[in-house]
């Protein structure tokens, strides 16, 4: 089973090895503030992950939090003097925020230079421009994992479920300038396992446990399964493991695929970021 697996711990550890010994070598600390707004509790969670991540790196983090009935001019405010203050190089808003705050709005006034999540409406245009900028960190995983295990994507079948803008939109893209053939589901696909017997590899981001089983996938197909769900006390994906694990080629587990990744991609933006923001070549 095991060479059935890609390991995203395994593969996070090296990237993030490297990074450490870039960073030992800058001129100064990298800083990176995440932006917190209300108590959700995963986002809790998230939030420490990612500090120890860093600081496992080199980095410094600092994490703002504001309750949820903040006036929407603090924050703007807090981003503007973040923005303006040399020492911090990466910014991100951790998301979800509360609903009466409009998210697009507020991550638009984060420096483009320090948005780690890529996903100002400069970074996202420059994305799909071909233009150099920051990407979203899930998605930027996903393609390190497929190249990390050599998976071909020219002429192959992508089918990816989900099309929000952090995850299944930027995906086209970055898989576009692989030459992949691209399909995208959606809540309102009908008829979905036609659509995923079609894939020779398969792209999950809905956060639904067990939504796709054997019935729906051809032999050899290559997941990665980005949900993150919780079922009776445990962490488990959009894909029924155990049911497809004799038909696939290769899969990402959850825990263990795509979220270690995705950690190491914000590292790796936040060093990209501060290149950016003291205008290294990067
Ligand atoms: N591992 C990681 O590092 C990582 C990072 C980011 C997100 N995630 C996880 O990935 C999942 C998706 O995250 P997200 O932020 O992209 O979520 P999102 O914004 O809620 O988007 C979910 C997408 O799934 C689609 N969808 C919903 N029900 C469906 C169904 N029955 N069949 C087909 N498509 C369906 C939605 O379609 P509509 O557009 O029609 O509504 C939407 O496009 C979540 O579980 C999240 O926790 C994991």
């Amino acid at each position: 089973m095991n060479e059935k697996i890609i390991d995203g711990k395994h593969c996070s550890k090296q990237i993030r090895e490297n990074l450490k010994k870039e960073i030992s070598k800058l001129p100064s600390i990298p800083e990176l503030v995440d932006i917190q707004i209300g108590n959700d509790e995963a986002s809790t969670i998230y939030i420490n992950n990612k500090k120890k991540a860093a600081e496992s790196v080199g980095i410094k983090f600092h994490h703002v939090h504001f309750e949820d009935n903040i006036d929407k001019q603090i924050i703007i405010d807090k981003i503007k003097e973040l923005n303006n203050d040399i020492k911090i190089t990466g910014i991100l808003l951790q998301l979800p925020i509360p609903k009466e705050y409009d998210e697009q709005e507020l991550i638009n006034y984060i420096d483009p230079n320090k948005d780690v999540d890529g996903l100002t409406k400069i970074n996202y245009g420059k994305l799909f421009l071909g233009q150099d900028g920051l990407v979203s960190c899930t998605p930027l995983g996903v393609i390190k994992l497929l190249e990390a295990y050599n998976v071909d994507l020219e002429n192959k079948n992508v089918v990816i479920i989900g099309r929000s803008n952090l995850v299944g939109k930027p995906l086209i893209e970055l898989l576009l300038r692989k030459n992949a053939n691209i399909s995208i589901c959606h809540s309102k696909t009908k008829n979905l396992g036609e659509h995923t017997k079609n894939a020779d590899i398969l792209i999950v981001a809905v956060g639904h446990e067990n939504l796709i089983n054997k019935d729906m996938i051809k032999n050899n197909v290559v997941i990665i399964d980005i949900g993150i769900n919780r079922l009776n006390g445990k962490i488990v994906g959009d894909v029924d493991f155990n049911s497809v694990i004799d038909k696939v080629k290769l899969i990402t587990p959850v825990p263990g695929g795509v979220g270690p990744m995705t950690v190491t991609m914000l590292l790796n933006n936040v060093v990209k970021s501060y290149k950016l923001t003291n205008k290294m070549d990067v």
